[in-house]
């Protein structure tokens, strides 16, 4: 908690998912934290206390920071930062179509940086293009000479947040980058370091688009780690082995490391999927391309087709007139964000070829706006409403509530209970053991919970099963 005559006087500007936890957060550290929201439908929302997305605790840290006194909303974005020593800004970047847009970052921008207080500093939150990034302090101090005002210091501060876990990401944070843009005498980046004084982490000082470039990379990184694992369980499939002791195994090697190494159907969201896409489409130079990202987009599209392939196989080899039960929406448990989520890709594939589906995920939202983007797609309000009368079920999200349900029981509610699980979420011996035929991506398909070293051989498309309450013994069918 700073103490007092190390609290910053910080504005926030743009109240989304990465704002406002942003905005708390600060206040969280003892900070005097003004927030700035231009959709009064969302501004309202903040000052009943409710908070317009879901975030575990974020919408009670809200609460409890508002009535500390530490953190107020505010409507004009010049009342709401004219006191500020850090003006942050964290307006959207993405086109809703894959692509990037910096519209949006520049208009508020163009309304924000001449209201800025000529002893503070301007920090951009957003993750930007490299080249808007490049021109951003030339374009902030233009906007500046054009209201007759000083320069004032420039930074890029990525977040390093991920859903579901946005709080403790900002809270703990592993590292710091603050990216200067534009700051001669450094007093900007005294503040901000000042700012991130209880973060207790490295703070790394670069250049503004080295910070663009630190984020970015993380991301990039992360999403060839998943579609390495995919096509490494590709592999496995093929070669008979078990992608998870594979993993266990590489994971032990400090070079490596086992995060971010589960294969299934695939990463999405907004951030992953857009920032590969963008960076596998740049054209920087003849000489710079990106055939690295072009593969990781590849293999990362072609996971919900693989799970689709696992479901026609499990079902004895059509999907017309199947009933389908899927488990999960969102793009991962804790959120109820269905942005690029890899369950709506499954589902249009599905329903295109004649299965039927009813869906459920724990999180209302997600189930409406699915069914917005997804036309066809029925929901249901519980698992076991989905779940029964399925031909078999597809686990898409690993929500606690799947991995806990009682496979027994469900195995009666369904018509045959069959499940391709899309995370590699399940044991499989356990699935096996509840009378499932079970199949996932690149799980050794000779599991029947007594040998796991038993030899079986398989084709690729070959799906581990037991025939449903049967003799157990484990069958391999195409
Ligand atoms: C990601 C990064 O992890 C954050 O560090 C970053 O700040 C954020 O993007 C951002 O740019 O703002 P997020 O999109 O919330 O965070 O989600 P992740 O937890 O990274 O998961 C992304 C996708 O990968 C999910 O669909 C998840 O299911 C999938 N995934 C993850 C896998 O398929 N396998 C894994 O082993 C891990």
């Amino acid at each position: 908690m700073a103490l007092w005559g190390e609290i910053v006087r910080i504005s926030v500007v743009g109240l989304g998912y990465v704002g406002l936890v942003t905005a708390v957060g600060f206040a969280k550290w003892g900070h005097q934290v003004t927030g700035v929201e231009a959709d009064k439908e969302r501004l309202l929302a903040l000052l009943s206390g409710s908070v317009p997305f879901f975030e575990p605790h974020l919408a009670g840290l809200v609460r409890s920071e508002c009535a500390s006194g530490r953190l107020r909303f505010a409507a004009s974005t010049r009342e709401g930062i004219n006191r500020a020593q850090l003006v942050f800004t964290a307006v959207g970047t993405d086109d809703g179509h894959g692509g990037w847009q910096t519209d949006t970052m520049s208009v508020c921008l163009e309304e924000v940086v001449p209201s800025i207080a000529d002893d503070a500093a301007l920090v951009v939150r957003s993750t930007l293009p490299p080249d808007f990034v490049r021109r951003m302090p030339t374009l902030v101090n233009a906007i500046r000479v054009s209201a007759g005002k000083p320069d004032v210091p420039v930074f890029l501060n990525p977040e390093f947040t991920r859903e579901g876990q946005a709080l403790q990401d900002f809270l703990t944070p592993e590292r710091v980058v603050i990216g200067i843009g534009d700051d001669p005498s450094g007093k900007g980046t005294t503040l901000l370091k000042r700012a991130y004084k209880s973060a207790n982490a490295p703070i790394l000082e670069m250049g503004a688009v080295d910070a663009c470039f630190a984020k970015l990379g993380a991301n990039l990184f992360l999403a060839t780690k998943i579609s390495f694992a995919n096509e490494l369980a590709a592999l496995c499939d093929a070669h008979g082995a078990d992608i998870n002791s594979v993993v266990g195994a590489m994971a032990l090697d400090s070079r490596i490391g086992g995060k971010f190494l589960r294969a299934g159907i695939g990463f999405g969201g907004s951030c992953l999927p857009h920032q590969v896409t963008m960076t596998a489409e740049e054209r920087v130079a003849a000489d710079v391309g990106t055939p690295l990202m072009q593969a990781v987009r590849r293999v990362n599209d072609e996971q919900p087709q693989r799970l689709v392939d696992r479901l026609r196989a499990i079902l004895g080899g059509t999907l017309a007139g199947k009933s389908i039960a899927m488990l999960g929406l969102t793009f991962k448990p804790e959120t109820d964000d269905v942005r690029e989520a890899p369950a709506l890709r499954v589902a249009e594939i599905l329903l295109s070829q004649g299965a039927d589906i009813v869906a459920y995920d724990p999180m209302v939202g997600a189930r409406s706006r699915a069914q917005a983007i997804v036309p066809g797609l029925r929901v249901a309000a519980s698992a076991r409403a989905a779940l029964t009368g399925a031909d078999a079920a597809a686990l898409v999200t690993e929500w606690r509530e799947f991995l806990e349900l009682d496979w027994t029981e469900a195995a009666e509610w369904m018509k045959t209970p069959a499940i391709v699980d899309g995370r590699n979420a399940l044991d499989p011996a356990e699935m096996l053991r509840c009378g499932f035929r079970y199949a996932a991506f690149g799980r050794r398909i000779d599991l029947d919970g007594t040998s796991p070293h038993r030899s079986f051989r398989i084709e690729p498309t070959t799906i581990a099963t037991k025939a449903p309450r049967g003799n157990g013994l484990p069958v391999a069918v195409t």
